[in-house]
């Protein structure tokens, strides 16, 4: 293709996906001193203005030419907002990368940029399919490829490399055949508040909270999943692990907190969102801290979890149909939780919850169905 006039001109009346100028330089350049810039994608650091003229005025045109990257400038609010590349590849698959201005984030920019310039390699070029790549913890490039249609996301050790480090990546692509629809769901954690508290997302100023709730012994024995001891790193790691949580639509995770001191009490989740067999279901589990105890706390917390997940989808809620409820038998309060909430008790797996110890004892089965 000849450059700049055989770039394709992309739009959708809000984004502009054209050929780059030597305009855009400056914009670019200024784009690349982004911090998230430069943790996230594989730009030269420090990057230097010549770094910026050398992309646009060399390496752009010349992808156009010879056809090894077709780099679009994306227009926003009748600026540079930033630049979307594909790059072709062997049996009519290829990649994508994108990056956009600090000022337009946030506004659906790159999500529709994305659906302009892989339509076109669709429509226009008999691509077969598009492959995204991130850096694992890149939530904002995950959202907009999962916004985009993106599916069949896996997690590659070492998969990426940038400046010469491996880090940890994630792909996920999209086919020609594939709806530009978002695949499965991406929970939110709403701030639900009743009974006197607050139930919200966790955060990483919770960990001490969490490690102390985790390692006191009756956690510890009735949870044996729990790491012994507790660290604080398990605290963090925990309050990490909750945006995968939402994001792959496993499921939903509360900080349980005091409504005036916002100091957290405990946790509940509702989990298993995915299962095989019964995908309108899930599974509730809870922990308190020892010094939230003894006041119906968890009662009230699983109310307002409950009635969130019962609540239609369309409606912000998790949609669910029946919620399930373990508890060990002899675990007196948490199956007094269970009761509270006007669970059902279903019966008693025989000797299906491990301790420590490699015994097992006896568990409490209950349900809930969003008809009760
Ligand atoms: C990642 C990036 C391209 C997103 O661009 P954007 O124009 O803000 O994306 P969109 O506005 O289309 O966002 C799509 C969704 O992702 C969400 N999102 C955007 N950034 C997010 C972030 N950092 N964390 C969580 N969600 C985020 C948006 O809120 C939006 O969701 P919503 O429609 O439900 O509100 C931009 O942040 C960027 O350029 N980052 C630095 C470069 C980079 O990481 N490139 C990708 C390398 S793989």
């Amino acid at each position: 293709m000849r450059f700049p006039e055989d770039v394709p001109v992309l739009t959708d009346d809000v984004v502009k996906l054209r050929a780059h100028s030597s305009d855009d330089i400056e914009p670019a350049y200024e784009v690349c001193q982004d911090p998230e810039m430069q943790h996230w994608t594989t730009i030269p650091v420090p990057y230097e203005r010549e770094n910026a003229v050398h992309y646009l005025t060399e390496f752009v045109p010349g992808g156009w030419r010879d056809g090894s990257s077709w780099a679009w400038a994306i227009e926003y609010d009748g600026r540079y907002a930033g630049t979307i590349d594909l790059r072709p590849g062997d049996g009519g698959v290829g990649e994508v990368g994108f990056a956009v201005a600090p000022w337009a984030r946030g506004h659906g920019v790159m999500t529709r940029a994305l659906n302009l310039a892989v339509g076109y390699v669709f429509e226009q070029q008999g691509w077969s399919r598009v492959i995204w790549r991130a850096h694992v913890g890149n939530w904002g490039s995950r959202r907009v490829a999962w916004k985009a249609g993106f599916r069949g996301l896996v997690k590659v050790p070492d998969g990426g490399v940038a400046r010469g480090v491996r880090k940890d990546e994630w792909i996920a692509t999209r086919s020609r055949e594939d709806s530009t629809e978002p695949q499965g769901n991406w929970w939110q954690v709403p701030t639900l508040e009743g009974g006197g508290l607050r139930l919200r997302a966790l955060r990483s100023t919770d960990a001490k909270r969490i490690m102390e709730a985790c390692n006191d012994e009756r956690t510890q024995h009735w949870l044996v999943g729990m790491p012994s001891p507790y660290q604080l790193e398990d605290a963090e790691g925990f309050v990490d692990s909750r945006t995968e949580l939402l994001a792959s639509g496993e499921g939903v995770t509360w900080g349980i907190a005091d409504l005036v001191t916002d100091e957290l009490l405990g946790n509940v989740s509702v989990f298993d969102l995915k299962n095989r067999i019964d995908a309108s279901s899930g599974e509730v589990g809870y922990w308190l801290h020892p010094d939230a105890r003894g006041r119906a706390v968890m009662s009230a917390a699983v109310g307002l979890a409950a009635k969130h997940a019962f609540k239609p989808i369309d409606e912000g809620g998790l949609g669910r149909r029946r919620l399930m409820l373990f508890a060990a038998e002899g675990n007196t309060a948490s199956a007094q939780v269970a009761v509270a909430n006007g669970f059902t008790l279903t019966g008693t797996a025989r000797e299906a919850s491990p301790r420590r110890d490699g015994s097992y004892d006896n568990l409490l089965c209950f349900d809930l169905l969003a008809t009760d």
